[in-house]
């Protein structure tokens, strides 16, 4: 039969399989496209989630190619070109039957070689029986499954294969035990026949298949998602730096603008191109299957006591680069060093870049000059002069003891002892709670300001998903959406922050059928949530639920809120956001993006005709209204976690909880 040309994308081929026509995808393997039809192959060495190796040669069909006929193994055949395919001729049939007796012959009491040889027509276990036969029903029957899972989902590279010929077998280097086997038994998990065997499970869970199943399954998304989605295992959280610049969501100067034409300098690219050396993913701990931690070898450091060096660099990350941006710094060898002295220093990335830009904003608005900075010219851009202000920083002299106290404090030094404009410095010195905020900027987004303003530690980056859903996509438009993600999202973050889960893989790579929940579903990744609710019950032997989930880390979170109440941080005046945070504070700022938010919203949403005013005008109204929505979201979110007007958990919220301790009631009584 001919097979019809139809009018279809180019990604997409017409292949005819046992007579009959069907369209396929470019490159998709023939098995996946046998599968699709219905047809059932057989196979041994093949698993959905792994690279085809091809070595069994069970899962054989034959193909017509332009004319030439020829067998193929189909798991790791690609579909290029319009080929005929047969899966049951004679010539089929008779080759799958051959191996399938010569496979029996050498595992007669393999479970899983008996099952398939089945299905091959051949039932003889004495046709191929020789002195290789080995009787043992858990026999390694050499299929490379699990070579092939150490290597992609962990990236491990443990196992291989050894000898040639009949003397061919799995091993580890050397034919010893490899201190590097991590135990995650992905390779037990994989094998078909119980070759490996897990001999401990070094942390005691109640139900270790359990932890396994769900495992396995994160590991197997990783191994074959990522590469479409976040590229973690390549480059790492940098990746974020392309997305954050596109949506305008980049912190640059000061948390002024969300994008710069230099940022490529310091994008995923850049870093990938000249920086990152070895080339393969990296994680924080060893078995991570997500591995986003990615390192520089080699690098020459040109400053400080280190200058001449060549050292090893552990990142940079996503927030090193953005800190990067927000100084104005897009370098990629400032960015490098600037993350080892960090490293090196024990100073935090993203305080110390939001603090120096800041620094930097106040020095070009003449706040401060060089004789306040010990004569550094402290513009954005100044990388050789942020260096030097981290060692002195690290020495404890000069400005850098100054900038090493923070934000908060260099206000309060700025507005007492230089006369600073108060008010000034309080609009663009981006800290709550006096912790320097993390690089995304929030002024276009009500529920990420408030998600950064109500975070018990301050505004820290544990919150930046609301961004996207509130900004970018839209998901939560109403107060009490927000209100309702401001409750659901804090409560899940500390929940499994408190049982030492990460949460990159829980929402940085979704599962292929994340689609199919409604935008507000999706979002809390339910796939995810459910593993992480499985890997809980696998340790401590008891389900859990969303309800269970919430009230477990609400008590945790009201018990910390009332703690940062005693210790002077845990009131409503202690969730005001800086302007900067919420929406233009100068000029440039506001022209910078009139267009596409400001005279838009003034018009469309306030109400206001925008033509005919001055930028000072507008940008009054805008900040009128925007401190209003603000203080909207933030009653809403309140109330939907059972607090007062001022912030502070109600008696009858504790009592709610369980946690209505006479001590605790004793600090908020009277809020
Ligand atoms: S337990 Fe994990 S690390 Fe060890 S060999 Fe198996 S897959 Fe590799
Ligand atoms: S140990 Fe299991 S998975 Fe590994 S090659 Fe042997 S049979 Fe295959
Ligand atoms: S399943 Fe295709 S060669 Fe083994």
């Amino acid at each position: 039969m001919a097979t019809v040309s139809v009018n279809t994308p180019t990604n997409k081929i017409n292949i005819t399989i046992n007579g009959k026509e069907t369209t396929v995808t470019k490159d998709m393997t023939l098995l996946n496209a046998l599968t699709a039809e219905g047809i059932e192959v057989p196979t041994l060495c093949h698993h959905k989630d792994l690279t085809p190796s091809g070595s069994c040669r069970l899962c054989v069909v034959e193909i017509e190619n332009a004319g030439e006929k020829e067998l193929v193994t189909s798991c790791n055949y690609p579909i290029r070109n319009s080929i005929k395919v047969e899966t049951d001729s004679e010539l089929v049939k008779k080759q799958r039957k051959n191996l399938a007796e010569m496979l029996l012959g050498r595992w007669p009491n393999v479970p899983a070689v008996k099952e398939v040889a089945a299905k091959c027509g051949a039932t003889d276990v004495n046709k191929f029986k020789s002195e290789l036969t080995d009787d043992n029903p858990k026999a390694c029957i050499l299929c490379g499954m699990c070579v092939r899972a150490c290597d992609e989902f962990i990236m491990e590279r443990i196992l291989d294969f050894a000898g040639r010929g009949i003397k061919r077998h799995l091993t580890m280097p050397f034919g010893e035990v490899d201190p590097h086997c991590i135990g995650c038994t992905s390779c037990a998990y994989v094998c078909p026949t119980g070759a490996i065997e897990i001999v401990d499970d070094l942390n005691h869970p109640v139900n270790p298949k359990l932890i396994r199943d769900y495992g396995m399954k994160i590991n197997a998304e990783m191994a074959t998602l990522d590469k479409s989605q976040c590229r973690m295992r390549e480059v790492g959280t940098a990746n974020i730096v392309d997305v954050m610049n596109a949506y305008d969501l980049l912190p640059v100067h000061n948390y002024k603008f969300g994008s710069h034409p230099d940022s490529p300098n310091i994008d995923s690219k850049a870093l990938k191109a000249k920086y990152f050396t070895q080339n393969q993913p990296d994680g924080c701990w060893k078995g991570c299957s997500m591995a986003c931690a990615k390192a520089v070898d080699g690098f020459e450091i040109k400053t400080g006591p280190y200058k001449g060096q060549k050292v090893v660099v552990d990142g940079p990350e996503y927030e090193t680069a953005a800190a990067a941006a927000n100084m104005g710094c897009f370098d990629g060898d400032f960015l490098i060093e600037f993350n080892f002295y960090c490293d090196t220093y024990g100073v935090d990335t993203i305080s110390a870049g939001t603090c120096m830009a800041f620094i930097m904003e106040a020095y070009e608005a003449g706040v401060i000059t060089k004789k306040h900075t010990g004569g550094k010219e402290l513009k954005f851009g100044a990388t050789n002069e942020v260096l030097e202000c981290l060692h002195e920083m690290a020495l404890g002299k000069g400005f850098g003891a100054d900038y090493g106290k923070g934000i908060r404090w260099l206000k309060n030094k700025w507005i007492k002892e230089y006369g600073a404009d108060a008010q000034f410095l309080q609009d663009i010195g981006m800290e709550v709670k006096g912790l320097e905020y993390s690089e995304y900027v929030s002024k276009e987004s009500l529920a990420q300001q408030a998600g950064y303003t109500m975070a018990v530690k301050g505004p820290q980056h544990d919150e930046a998903w609301l961004i996207f859903m509130d900004m970018v996509n839209n998901q939560i438009p109403s107060f009490e959406d927000k209100a309702n993600a401001l409750y659901y999202y804090p409560l899940w973050r500390t929940w499994f922050a408190l049982h030492g889960l990460c949460k990159l893989i829980w929402n940085d790579v979704v599962p292929a059928d994340n689609k199919k929940y409604k935008p507000q579903v999706a979002a809390k990744v339910p796939g995810h949530v459910e593993d992480f609710f499985k890997f809980y019950e696998g340790m401590l032997g008891k389900p859990i639920d969303e309800e269970g989930m919430l009230n477990e880390s609400a008590r945790v979170h009201n018990l910390q809120r009332i703690i940062a109440r005693m210790l002077g941080y845990g009131m409503r005046k202690d969730d005001m956001p800086p302007f900067r945070a919420v929406g233009p504070v100068t000029k440039e700022e506001y022209e910078s993006r009139a267009d596409r938010y400001y005279d838009k919203q003034l018009k469309e949403i306030i109400g206001v005709d925008p033509a005919g005013k001055s930028t000072e005008e507008k940008m009054k109204i805008l900040r009128e209204y925007r401190i209003s929505q603000y203080n909207k979201v933030v009653d809403a979110a309140y109330k939907r976690r059972g607090w007062n007007k001022n912030g502070v958990p109600t008696i009858e919220r504790l009592k709610d909880l369980g946690i209505d301790l006479p001590e605790l009631v004793e600090v908020i009584k009277g809020d």
